[in-house]
């Protein structure tokens, strides 16, 4: 009897809806062999998001499902589900992906779900995330990888990364310093997940069979910093 061939390489689904710099991170770390998987599909529910020309041009296999073209929430999110899932995917990946999921795509992926979110989590759910921080005089912001739950932007938090607010910073130079942490935390947080390292449990997100807190591990800067 012959045993079937273990599946070395996990997949990756990254969901985009505009310029796709994270998705470029990740595009970089897979060409660089620090992604503990292949990128095996990007997909976008804009026809005009940039990051589908990045990926294109990258020779990575992209698809477009354009939600304006169906009629309810409920039946784009069944037919991003199907897509998705002829990737057979280990994680799916939304990588700046502006469209509020339903539990008819949310439930078909359920642990294999991980978002990352401009604000440290659990404040600042939805949008306007920079905006709001600044509004309320916090001295900090920062970005949060989280697993997706049906709860929007409310899912356990897995790693997040905060930045300093300068008196001098408005919207704009806030949200270029938290994209900057981004870029550090999201591959590594996948790595994670993807190494089985991270596990979407029912109490929470457990790294290394541990509960991880509400705001999830806390990201050291290599330089210190
Ligand atoms: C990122 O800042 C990401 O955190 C945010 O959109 C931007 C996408 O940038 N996501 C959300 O606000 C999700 N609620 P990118 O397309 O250059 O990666």
């Amino acid at each position: 009897m012959t045993t079937p061939a273990k599946k070395s390489l996990k997949n990756i689904v990254i969901l985009i809806s505009g310029r796709g710099s994270n998705m470029e991170v990740f595009l970089e770390a897979a060409t660089s062999g620090a992604l503990a998987g292949n990128i095996v599909s990007v997909i976008s529910n804009r026809p005009d998001a940039q990051g589908i020309i990045t990926a294109r041009n990258r020779g990575i296999a992209t698809t477009v499902i354009d939600h304006q073209q169906f009629a309810t929430r409920e039946a784009f999110d069944a037919a991003l589900a199907d897509e998705v899932a002829a990737h057979n995917p280990d994680v799916v990946v939304l990588a700046g992906f502006m469209r509020i999921l339903t539990p008819v795509f949310i439930n078909r992926f359920l642990g294999k779900l991980v978002n990352i979110h401009p604000s440290l989590l659990p404040k600042y759910a939805g949008l306007h995330t920079h905006q709001r921080a600044i509004d309320a005089g916090d001295k900090e912001a920062g970005a949060t990888v989280h697993y997706v739950t049906n709860e929007l932007d409310g899912g356990p938090a897995i790693l997040q990364a905060r930045v300093n607010i300068a008196n001098t910073d408005d919207a704009q130079t806030l949200a270029c310093k938290v994209l900057e942490v981004e870029h550090l935390i999201f591959p590594e947080a996948v790595n994670w997940h993807l190494q089985g390292r991270v596990v979407h449990a029912n109490q929470g997100a457990q790294l290394d069979g541990e509960l991880l807190p509400p705001t999830g591990a806390q990201w050291k800067h290599p330089r210190g910093e």
